[in-house]
């Protein structure tokens, strides 16, 4: 009997319910997942062999070049090759780089790489990210080094300015938040061009930069709640099929950068994807 009960319960945290469910992973395995599944840091920092990502290259180094008015710059090795990597980083060196953005050199990091928002990390998620970091093979691959053109502006994002604490991921639309901050939608969402810095206060998921690519030119969406110009008259389910399935809510197939990041989202749990979709529909209107 008591058997049967626990099978029930392993069987509900594998489906993911519940906020706890992560606490049945190691912390290698929790890195994992938020690495690349959540974060997804390797559309920056794993090279392409035909237009998708080389995983035999796992993070040794971004496929594309960053070039804004502050820096010019590639997503770095971040194995733990000693050389071209970060195999010489102290934990702490790597925490400091992670959530605040600063080599152990003391040379800031272009704000490209979306530290910024990684500030919200529960201690236990960056001790996973890191503990996952360390783990990853060395790959020997020089990185083209950055220039540094001038000091970028100060990036805060609201409600990320600290660590988040496990009580307050119970919340689902704060959970929402949580995940959507290591994915960095913001990002994207809330910036008019690459050569302004983005404006979390006035255009936050307003959308309106554009990209260009092989593929042609694409505009970030508003995701705002606004009725007409953004998601305000999505379904749930609009919502979730254009984050895991790359499909528009008319149909349309959703051109890069967002359809390389559903890639990654894709593969939330369900408990994730839905707490995502219910911060989603918090934020205010915005024309
Ligand atoms: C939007 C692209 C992008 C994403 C997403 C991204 N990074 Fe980065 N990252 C960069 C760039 C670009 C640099 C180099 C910045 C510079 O040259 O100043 C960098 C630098 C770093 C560094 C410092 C390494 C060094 O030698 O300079 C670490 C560590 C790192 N990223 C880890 C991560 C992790 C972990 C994630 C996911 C949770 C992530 N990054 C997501 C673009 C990105
Ligand atoms: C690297 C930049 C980037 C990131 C990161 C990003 N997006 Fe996007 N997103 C875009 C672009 C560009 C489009 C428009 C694609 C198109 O029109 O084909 C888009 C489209 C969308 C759409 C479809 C809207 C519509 O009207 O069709 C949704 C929904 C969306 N993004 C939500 C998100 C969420 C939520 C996240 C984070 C979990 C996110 N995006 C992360 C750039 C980004």
């Amino acid at each position: 009997m008591i058997s049967i009960i626990r099978l029930i319960l392993l069987c509900a945290v594998a489906l993911g319910f519940g906020g706890g469910a992560h606490a049945q992973q190691s912390p290698i395995e929790r890195g994992d997942y938020l690495v690349n599944n959540i974060g997804a840091c390797g559309n920056c920092h794993t090279p392409r062999e035909k237009g998708m990502p080389d995983l035999s290259k796992r993070f040794a180094g971004g496929f594309q070049t960053f070039s804004e008015p502050w820096f010019v710059t590639k997503g770095s090795n971040i194995t733990s090759d000693p050389e071209t990597g970060i195999g010489r980083w102290s934990v702490d060196d790597l925490k400091r780089a992670l959530t605040e953005g600063v080599r152990p050199n003391g040379v800031p990091l272009a704000p490209i790489m979306p530290f910024p928002f990684f500030k919200v990390l529960t201690a236990g998620d960056l001790d996973a990210m890191v503990a996952y970091l360390r783990s990853v093979p060395a790959i020997r691959n020089e990185v083209q080094p950055p220039v540094y053109k001038a000091a970028p502006p100060k990036e805060e994002v609201p409600g990320a300015a600290r660590a988040m604490t496990e009580e307050e991921l119970r919340d689902p639309v704060k959970r929402g938040f949580y995940l959507a901050s290591l994915a960095h939608c913001m990002a994207c969402h809330s910036r008019r061009s690459e050569n302004e810095p983005p404006d979390f206060k006035n255009a936050w998921g307003a959308g309106g930069r554009i990209f260009r690519g092989g593929y042609g030119e694409s505009t970030a969406a508003n995701i705002s709640g606004h009725k007409t110009k953004g998601l305000g008259a999505w379904s749930d389910a609009d919502i979730r099929r254009a984050l895991t399935d790359g499909v528009s809510r008319d149909g349309r197939k959703l051109k890069p950068p967002m359809l390389d990041y559903v890639g990654y989202y894709k593969t939330w749990t369900d408990a994730d994807m839905t707490a995502l979709i219910a911060w989603m529909r918090s934020i205010p209107p915005i024309e």
